[in-house]
């Protein structure tokens, strides 16, 4: 039997002024899966990944998120939940003013109660795990590469051995070479910890190679949902001109012989 969804989103409305961003979106994302989601450009993706994370105020709907209801929760409450998922913004990944092991060790400093040794074990440890050489924890955000940037900002989103992580657009940016390295890393980590993911990206490669579901979203709904050979039998106009356009046809025509 299927467990509960991780992420169990219904009918929820954004908006700002008189503008309606999500009109109704429901989502789920289940125990140990992989879903991307992905849409235009302001669709309204970074909203829904900030309404969920509390940064922003919906109009109606719910949001249970490791079985608990976020909609309506205290703060206490929340914190208690926070404590459980990691986090990738899409901006402003990592603090400037900060090294590479103290962006990692921020999020432990908030929730744990760790001696600076202890401290500095887990983030280097969290550091190789994504990568990182030990020479690089006293680097500022400032000294290195887009790449690495990910890299650290996916060790602080690992930083409490989160049970969930949500990443937004986290291979943008990234040379298609290191874009694939961070999608198998991504994968690894799914695999060896078991996480659930929620990523929301504009990388078909991402989209085909990495994840196991995907949503899309246009007109502030979720138009499409499933795997991507589902998603590819969608009639809806965005979701044909995003994946059997131009740009997408060359993957298409690999991906449509290894599936049929
Ligand atoms: N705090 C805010 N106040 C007012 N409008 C906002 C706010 N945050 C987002 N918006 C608007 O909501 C819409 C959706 O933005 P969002 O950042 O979710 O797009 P997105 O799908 O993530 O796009 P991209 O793929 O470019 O990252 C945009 O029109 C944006 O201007
Ligand atoms: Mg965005």
């Amino acid at each position: 039997m299927a467990s509960e969804p991780i992420i169990r989103i219904r009918d929820l409305v954004v908006g700002f002024g008189d503008r309606t961003v999500l009109d109704g979106v429901s989502v789920d994302v289940n125990q140990g899966e992989i879903f991307g989601f992905v849409g235009g450009s302001g669709s309204g993706k970074s909203v829904l990944l900030r309404t969920v994370i509390g940064l922003i105020q919906s109009r109606s709907g719910t949001i249970d998120v490791l079985g608990h209801r976020l909609t309506g929760a205290s703060q206490e409450q929340r914190r208690q939940i926070e404590r459980r998922w990691g986090i990738l913004f899409q901006q402003g990944a990592l603090f400037s003013s900060l090294s590479v092991i103290e962006n990692v060790q921020f999020p432990m400093r908030e929730f744990l109660d760790l001696s600076p040794r202890m401290l500095n074990e887990v983030a280097r440890l969290k550091l190789e795990l994504v990568g990182l050489d030990a020479k690089d924890c006293d680097k500022f955000p400032s000294e290195l590469s887009g790449g690495m940037i990910k890299r650290v900002a996916l060790a602080r989103a690992l930083a409490l051995d989160p049970e969930l992580v949500f990443l937004d657009e986290p291979t943008s940016g990234l040379d298609p070479i290191s874009a694939g390295d961070f999608d198998a890393l991504i994968r690894t980590m799914q695999q060896t910890l078991g996480l659930t993911v929620f990523m929301i990206t504009h990388d078909l490669q991402s989209l085909y190679t990495v994840c196991d579901r995907v949503g899309v979203l246009a007109d502030g709904k979720v138009v499409a949902i499933g795997s991507i050979q589902e998603i590819l039998k969608s009639p809806h106009a965005w979701v044909q001109e995003y994946f059997r356009g131009h740009r997408a046809s060359a993957l298409n025509s690999r991906f449509m012989t290894t599936a049929n």
